[in-house]
């Protein structure tokens, strides 16, 4: 499968501009399946959530519309994250599109830091999709910190995960390598590069798309400013063999009966030595 990143700058509330400027990276490639930024399409630093619910759009709204075109003109599978304008507010989601239609969405369910102020958490499950025969899982940015993401998206059988982004703090590139390796998966990180200056608040983002495989290589990484669209052939298949060692399947051999503990309340996950107050106790019943 031929798969690619945009890394681009998106220029605040421009969204027609910032979607010719996709329409023309795209123009020419050909690749089955390109992945764009977190909110490529509106920019991330909203003053406000009625700023952001007058960017925001539903299914029907000018960036799926324009979406939905290229990947019938380009013939091309396309993973974006959008703005979703819904009844109960915004999500910050990603949209997988292909053959003119939305084939899956995504609403990003971790959010980060001024995000919790503006979006609603995501509600939907997590999903791995069949794009021209490879399995496809979708999460967004900072879902990378929570290994349970990428995980579940591989206990569901996905080979590549797509990973639209904004990333401002400096681990995710790294991290995402440990991501592929215990999952045995591929993941395409894309984030954006530039900087946004609004709300009191300046944000550089670190650019390092990459494109990761299921033993962690880095086939191919952005630089940290450059805006570069990057095509790569992968062998999605790899990603089938879950074998680390000739005696260790990376999802077999999990000990889900020690695992109970994950999917407690966030009191439980505090760990058994804290009181209410989340601090440590002297005396652990
Ligand atoms: C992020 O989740 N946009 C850092």
């Amino acid at each position: 499968m031929r798969v690619a990143y945009l890394q681009f700058a998106p220029i605040f509330g421009a969204k027609k501009e910032n979607l010719e400027r996709v329409e023309h990276f795209l123009d020419g490639a050909k690749v089955d399946l390109v992945v764009l930024p977190e909110l490529f399409a509106t920019g991330y630093l909203f003053e406000s959530r009625t700023e952001l619910m007058d960017l925001a759009e539903d299914d029907r709204g000018e960036t799926l519309t324009s979406l939905k075109g290229l990947s019938l003109k380009f013939n091309m599978a396309i993973v974006a994250g959008v703005a979703e304008k819904a009844d109960v507010g915004c999500y910050n989601s990603c949209y997988l599109l292909d053959n003119g239609e939305i084939r899956s969405k995504y609403r990003k369910i971790h959010l980060f830091d001024r995000e919790k102020e503006l979006f609603v958490p995501g509600d939907l499950p997590l999903e791995v999709i069949d794009v021209r025969g490879v399995r496809v899982g979708l999460m967004i940015c900072f879902d990378w910190i929570f290994p349970e993401v990428t995980r579940i998206l591989a206990v569901k059988g996905a080979q590549i995960v797509c990973h639209p982004s904004n990333l401002v703090l400096p681990y995710c590139p790294r991290a995402m390598i440990t991501r592929c390796i215990e999952n045995s998966i591929f993941a395409i990180t894309v984030n954006r590069v530039g900087t946004e200056a609004r709300a009191g608040i300046e944000l550089r983002f670190i650019g390092l798309s990459q494109v990761v495989g299921p033993r962690g290589e880095i086939l191919v990484r952005a630089g940290e400013t450059e805006e570069v669209l990057r095509v790569i052939d992968i062998d999605p298949s790899l990603a089938d063999n879950k074998m680390i060692t000739e005696r260790n399947h990376v999802l077999n051999d999990r000990r889900p009966e020690f695992y109970g503990d994950l999917v407690e309340s966030t009191l439980s996950q505090r760990g058994p030595h804290t009181d209410d107050t989340g601090v440590a106790s002297s005396h652990p019943e």
